[in-house]
């Protein structure tokens, strides 16, 4: 067995010694999203500092913890706040809570972020659906020895985001007259935000939204057989686009603004999966 799946399997450990709930769908709550986590029915909940060998994430407003419960009659956990690669943790250790959503049985992952507008017809507070994603700005998270029960070592990525999950989406978006953008995420590692250049840059390379997550964790997911499907809530426009500077409490406060529509859209989403 690998070194990670050995960690795996000592974390799986101690959350079947909290809870025996299995999950069909696995969310990722990005900042100011995680108001949805306190609307479904709960049934446990697990600080990630209570799990051995778990990154713990550090930044403000992404307090660390699954939360096992009942969205109508799915049954979600969610990770109320997730660790980032500017926190210093590896790509691996990035994954390992997605990693671990598998192994308790989820097969549909659902990523959620908030990100920057590249695309100039994108205002902020408005969603957009992720259809692709551009990772290569980053370390690919699958680095390391092969974790041959999650899956092979060179797993395709043609299409990374589910069509079927994804139509859902779209098609609940319509059904509830909200406005809902399609495009292409690009991670970046951060903390820092873009320079304007870089945001030119991104641009023609075909991103519409920048953050500092959710393309590792989504590599992971569809390493290991997950259907994967994700929604940016666009906080700002990226640098450069506004003139104005960005900083983490407007980025935070925009996500916050849209949080109602955000989770009326996941949950209708949910119901239909
Ligand atoms: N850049 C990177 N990450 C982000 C941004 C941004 O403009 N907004 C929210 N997360």
């Amino acid at each position: 067995m690998s070194v990670a799946y050995d960690k795996l399997q000592t974390a799986l450990k101690a959350v079947r010694e909290k809870t025996d709930f299995v999950p069909d769908i696995a969310l990722v709550l990005g900042s100011g999203l995680g108001a949805y986590a306190d609307s479904i029915r709960t049934v446990c909940e697990i600080p990630y500092s209570e799990l051995p060998g778990f990154p713990v994430s550090t930044v403000q407003g992404h307090s660390g913890k699954f939360i096992f419960g009942y969205d109508g009659e799915k049954k979600v956990v969610c990770m109320k706040g997730r660790v980032h690669m500017y926190e210093g943790y590896e790509p691996s250790d990035v994954v390992m809570p997605i990693r671990l959503m598998y192994l308790m049985g989820a097969k549909i992952l659902f990523l959620t972020n908030a990100a920057g507008g590249i695309n100039e017809s994108f205002h902020p507070g408005c969603l957009m659906l992720i259809e692709d994603q551009i990772s290569f700005l980053v370390r690919n998270p699958l680095i390391g020895p092969n974790v041959e029960e999650l899956g092979t070592r060179f797993p395709d990525m043609t299409r990374i985001y589910d069509k079927d999950l994804s139509q859902i989406i779209i098609d609940k978006a319509a059904e509830q007259n909200s406005e809902l953008f399609k495009g292409v995420y690009v991670q970046l590692s951060g903390p820092s935000y873009e320079s304007s250049s870089d945001v030119k840059a991104l641009r023609i390379l075909g991103g519409s939204a920048v953050g500092m997550s959710t393309a590792i964790e989504a590599i992971a997911a569809r390493h290991a057989g997950m259907r994967v499907c994700g929604i940016s809530v666009i906080s700002n426009m990226a640098a450069g686009i506004t003139g104005e500077e960005l900083n983490h409490e407007e980025v935070q406060k925009a996500a916050d603004s849209v949080s109602k529509r955000f989770e009326e859209l996941v949950r209708a989403s949910i119901a239909a999966f």
